[in-house]
């Protein structure tokens, strides 16, 4: 795992964007993981920005998804196909019918769960997966004791969860029950993982998911089993990390970061 600061999250936001870019370019035929939350619009907006400013291209690439609610029609504005069309899709050249999400309004879900792992084992897997962090420390909707071999599954969705999202949807009580999300052993077989977060809020939990030890109330603690995880973060989510100082001088000297050095 690695672990990069940046000054603030718009900086933070900019080195993840890059990252992206950076691969795509590498690859057109990329296969992208993508992840939703309020995280995830600034990384959007730099992406939209690198699209129509700098021609960045998306017309070759795959887009898979970790999550989606349970009972939402695609057009309602509080599913994440909406937020993908919304933040992305419709602002970049990117192909829809090259875009994945988990139905969930599918009549059988489990089948529905089963075909989503099909359709990323038939793009030939993850390249780079996306993710962002639940306060209670949930990759995708993997809730506390998730296992890390789980598979793309519907999952209740814990407490913490129907509280952090309760705003979009005007009452905790009205967030959806359950959720189908990628398991923790589908994210592991990506490539790479990208991690971001930002802000003072997201503090406690990065610090345990990238020095805390390993366990399943935890799921993005397994990132740390993962042989190329980047976890990008701000000052204010790097807050309680311990070994910030040594963080900071790989990004600083590493050759492999220069060209991202230098841009805030
Ligand atoms: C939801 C998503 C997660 C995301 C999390 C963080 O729970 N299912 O994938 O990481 O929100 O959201 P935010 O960026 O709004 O804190």
């Amino acid at each position: 795992m690695e672990v990069i600061i940046r000054p603030d999250a718009d900086a933070a936001a900019g080195l993840v964007a890059r990252i992206i870019a950076k691969e795509l370019r590498a690859n057109p035929h990329l296969v992208l993981g993508l992840a939703t939350g309020r995280t995830m619009e600034s990384v959007y907006r730099v992406l939209v920005r690198m699209h129509r400013k700098g021609g960045l291209d998306f017309s070759l690439c795959s887009t898979f998804n970790l999550d989606e609610y349970v009972g939402l029609a695609l057009s309602d504005p509080h599913s994440y196909r909406h937020y993908m069309n919304e933040h992305l899709f419709q602002h970049v050249n990117v192909e829809l019918r090259n875009t994945h999400l988990p139905n969930g309004q599918a009549p059988d879900l489990d089948a529905e769960c089963r075909s989503y792992e099909a359709a990323i084992a038939k793009f030939g897997g993850i390249d780079l997966q996306l993710l962002g962090i639940g306060r209670a420390g949930h990759i995708g909707f993997n809730e506390p004791l998730s296992a890390f071999k789980s598979r793309t599954r519907v999952k209740a969705l814990a407490p913490l969860t129907l509280e952090q999202n309760a705003e979009f949807f005007g009452g905790a009580d009205k967030v959806p029950r359950r959720a189908i999300t990628m398991g923790v052993g589908t994210i592991l077989e990506s490539r790479r993982c990208l991690l971001f977060a930002t802000g003072a809020e997201k503090a406690g939990i990065i610090a345990k998911a990238v020095e805390g030890p390993i366990t399943s109330m935890i799921s993005a603690t397994a990132l740390q089993l993962h042989a190329h995880c980047t976890v990008v973060v701000d000052e204010a989510a790097a807050s309680c990390l311990e070994g910030s100082e040594y963080y900071r001088r790989i990004f600083a000297t590493e050759p492999e970061w220069e060209e991202f050095r230098n841009l805030d």
